[in-house]
């Protein structure tokens, strides 16, 4: 009796063993990942499951950009694609060729793909919810920039972030380059400052941000305005030369200033003003905003009277920044989901300090 006995207990323990050496357990560890086929035994039941992790090295981010042939979102996109692939990331980077439908399929595309991340420049700040719905249903963390929603928009999705700029600061330094000349854009000396307004892409808050604020500031610093046009340039040069070309045809010696929303605008002014025999910082002033290495060269020889630093690395900097953050696991509150980064006013005394 005592011998079965024995004999039943170790019949028992050789039971409880083989069970214990894992013959039941299932073998895909979510913590193994896929690629880690090894036959070592993991450590043992790593108790609590960890934080995700940023995949550092070999994860894959999309990238889309609205616009390829737009000159600072060019500027924007390398320097983006720089810092990623410097850190170990697989970026693909798609061309919205302005056009929302296309950028929806990009987006739904990568996430088919499964990227781990998206960093996303909408074509239009409109179609915002339904980028937010998209990437929210599919659980992928992103990063908007450039074009800023309203802080309601993303608050539908705590694994959201916008990076950009305050365009306000842009609009209101536009104004302050003005009030620097020695005439405060009063080139005539008849009490106001006339001026044409060459506007981006209106549907972009950018443009509706530079266009109030830099007529702001003058008008607060007790200036009289008289606007004698205001055309949509939508960014681009061949606009911007087009539109300055006509205002200087009809008001010709009327216009004091010409205000640009971009540089690339400006650029295209500045070929309209020589062409009319004009002479910048003398019988009138041309402002931009970005920076544009162009641009910067136009400041630094006269013919242009300023331009505002729109920072592409700092702001790529930032946007990769925040996507680690959302990619260890950041969530964020509403009201908290947008990160800026400061503008700098471009004169002729610091010019040198942008150029490389
Ligand atoms: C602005 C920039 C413009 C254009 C635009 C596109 O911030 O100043 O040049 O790139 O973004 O949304």
């Amino acid at each position: 009796m005592k011998k079965t006995l024995a004999l039943l207990l170790s019949v028992l323990m050789l039971v409880t063993l083989l069970a214990a050496c894992g013959g039941d357990k299932p073998t895909d560890d979510p913590a193994d990942g896929d690629q880690q086929q090894t036959e070592e035994p993991t450590t043992p039941d790593t108790t609590e499951p960890t934080e995700p992790e940023a995949p550092a090295a070999g994860g894959t981010i999309g990238v889309c950009i609205y616009q390829f042939t737009d000159a600072f979102m060019t500027t924007y996109r390398n320097s983006l694609q720089e810092i990623l692939e410097g850190k170990g990331y697989q970026v693909s980077t798609v061309d919205g060729a302005n056009d929302q439908a296309k950028q929806n399929e990009q987006i739904n595309s990568f996430i088919t793909q499964g990227v781990d991340a998206l960093i996303i420049n909408p074509v239009m700040t409109s179609a915002a919810d339904q980028i937010i719905a998209t990437v929210q249903a599919a659980g992928i963390p992103t990063v908007l920039i450039n074009r800023e929603p309203t802080a309601e928009q993303m608050a539908v999705y705590d694994k959201l972030v916008y990076v950009g700029c305050d365009a306000r600061q842009s609009g209101t330094m536009q104004g302050e380059l003005i009030l620097d000349t020695p005439n405060k854009g009063d080139i005539n000396g008849d009490g106001k400052i006339s001026y044409i307004m060459v506007q981006g892409d209106p549907e972009n808050v950018d443009a509706q941000y530079r266009t109030e604020f830099s007529v702001k500031a003058l008008v607060d610093a007790g200036m009289e305005v008289e606007e004698l046009n205001l055309t949509r340039g939508d960014w681009m040069r061949e606009r911007g030369q087009e539109i300055v070309a006509n205002d200087l045809a009809q008001f010709g010696s009327q216009v004091e200033v010409v205000f640009c929303n971009n540089d690339d605008m400006a650029i295209g002014a500045l070929q309209s003003i020589q062409a009319a025999g004009r002479k910048v910082n003398e019988d009138i002033y041309l402002v931009g905003v970005d920076a544009l290495d162009a641009a910067l060269n136009e400041v630094q020889a006269g013919n242009m009277t300023g331009t505002v630093l729109n920072d592409a690395v700092g702001q790529a900097t930032a946007a990769v920044e925040q996507m680690e953050l959302l990619l260890g696991g950041k969530t964020y509150a509403s009201g908290e989901q947008s990160v800026y980064v400061d503008y700098v006013k471009v004169t002729p005394d610091n010019v040198g300090d942008f150029m490389k």
